[in-house]
């Protein structure tokens, strides 16, 4: 059986549905919800439409007009260029302001429908259904964006789903490396609330395959609860919700750099971590088993070690670029110890100690 959770923020309280099977076991609660709004409007991917549209197809089959907008796959899509276009197909599909879109995909599909969402006509009210690893974090909280060239999720908004309806057993055509993008944000929930969690991940999954034979549905509904409980404190980031940007700041410099193509999110966000690990090391005397961390992370998969090219001054730059940095101050998410949180502005000369020591230690 699946589970509901409930989402408390400022501006709205609405739930998560999430379960192995839970888009048949929640299908009346969604289908009588749906049926009020003049038109339903999905915005989804290739890859995603290929693999399961005809599922939705049957959950969405009682109602009148569904319109699909199908993107291209990736990161390609948070661009001005297919905004503009699920734009223009909105207004010639006819979409009112009684409309309601559904957001079916991934974190891209997810920020990129709930932007659409948040901005036509000035608002219409939107789903989440998730279906990769990557977007139980994705799904829930109300960041929704698109990038500019020039840095990560740089033009959106904080708009709340109505509801999200995760039906877990969509993972299963997840490629590997989708699989562990997605995990590394569930790493990420570990590490910013307790040890145990972190400790049961790494027991659990020791390899690749074990994404796969390890329902990861109570995790994901774990890290759902770690995100819930800081949304509920800070839905528009004025203060702990920043926690959630752990290995970010780097992270998504690093995405930049590589043009939003050559590392997937979590790939990048893993460098992140690393990078933030290792300065909460120096700054707040961490006590962290790095190396063991960086095996297991190396078991799983993940590559640990930056690239030759790769320097400190393109990443710099694009750190500038961060939402957090004010007054051209970085500022970076810290971990006095897992679960315990700070916020700390970092100098430049700083960041690039941090950045030669993690050049020398992972090449
Ligand atoms: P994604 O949406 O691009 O999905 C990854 C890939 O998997 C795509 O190629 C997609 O077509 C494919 N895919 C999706 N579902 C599938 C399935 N069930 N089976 C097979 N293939 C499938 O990327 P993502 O990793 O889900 O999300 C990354 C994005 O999320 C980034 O843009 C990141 O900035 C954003 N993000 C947002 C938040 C937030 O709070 N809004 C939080 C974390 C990350
Ligand atoms: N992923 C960061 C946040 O939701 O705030």
């Amino acid at each position: 059986m699946g589970e509901e959770k409930w989402i408390h923020t400022a501006s709205k309280t609405y739930p998560v549905y999430i379960g192995q099977n839970i888009w048949q076991e929640a299908g009346q609660n969604l289908l009588s919800a749906l049926s009020s709004y003049s038109k339903v409007f999905v915005v989804t991917d290739q890859h995603v439409a290929a693999l399961h549209k005809e599922k939705l197809d049957a959950l969405l089959a009682p109602l009148n007009e569904v319109i699909y907008y199908i993107t291209p796959n990736g990161e390609e899509a948070k661009s001005f260029t297919v905004y503009e276009d699920v734009m223009t197909r909105a207004i010639e599909s006819g979409l009112d302001r009684k409309s309601v879109l559904l957001a079916f995909g991934g974190g891209v599909i997810g920020d990129l429908g709930g932007f659409v969402a948040a901005t036509y006509m000035r608002g219409i009210p939107f789903y989440q259904f998730p279906t990769t690893v990557l977007a139980h974090d994705s799904a829930v909280g109300g960041k929704v964006a698109i990038n500019h060239p020039l840095g990560k999720n740089l033009i959106g908004q904080f708009y709340q789903p109505e509801a999200v309806f995760y039906d877990t057993h969509l993972l299963v055509t997840l490629p590997e490396r989708e699989m562990r993008s997605g995990f590394a944000e569930l790493v990420k929930h570990a590490l910013i609330s307790e040890r145990r969690l972190l400790d049961t991940l790494m027991a659990s999954y020791q390899k690749p395959e074990d994404f796969y034979k390890n329902d990861l549905t109570p995790y994901l509904a774990q890290g759902i609860d770690v995100k819930a409980q800081i949304v509920a404190q800070d839905e528009t980031e004025q203060g702990v919700r920043a926690y959630l940007n752990f290995g970010h700041t780097f992270g998504h410099a690093l995405e930049a750099y590589g043009g939003f193509k050559r590392w997937l999110h979590g790939e990048a966000i893993i460098f992140g971590m690393l990078f933030a690990l290792r300065m909460s090391q120096e700054q707040f005397d961490l006590s962290f088993d790095l190396a063991n961390f960086e095996a297991w992370l190396t078991a799983l998969g993940y590559t640990t070690f930056l690239p030759k090219d790769v320097t400190f001054e393109n990443l710099y730059q694009n750190m500038l670029h961060d939402k957090k940095t004010t007054y051209r101050e970085v500022k970076m998410v810290l971990l006095q110890e897992i679960g315990d949180l700070a916020i700390v502005p970092a100098s430049e000369e700083t960041l690039e100690h941090i950045f030669q020591k993690m050049k020398h230690e992972g090449a």
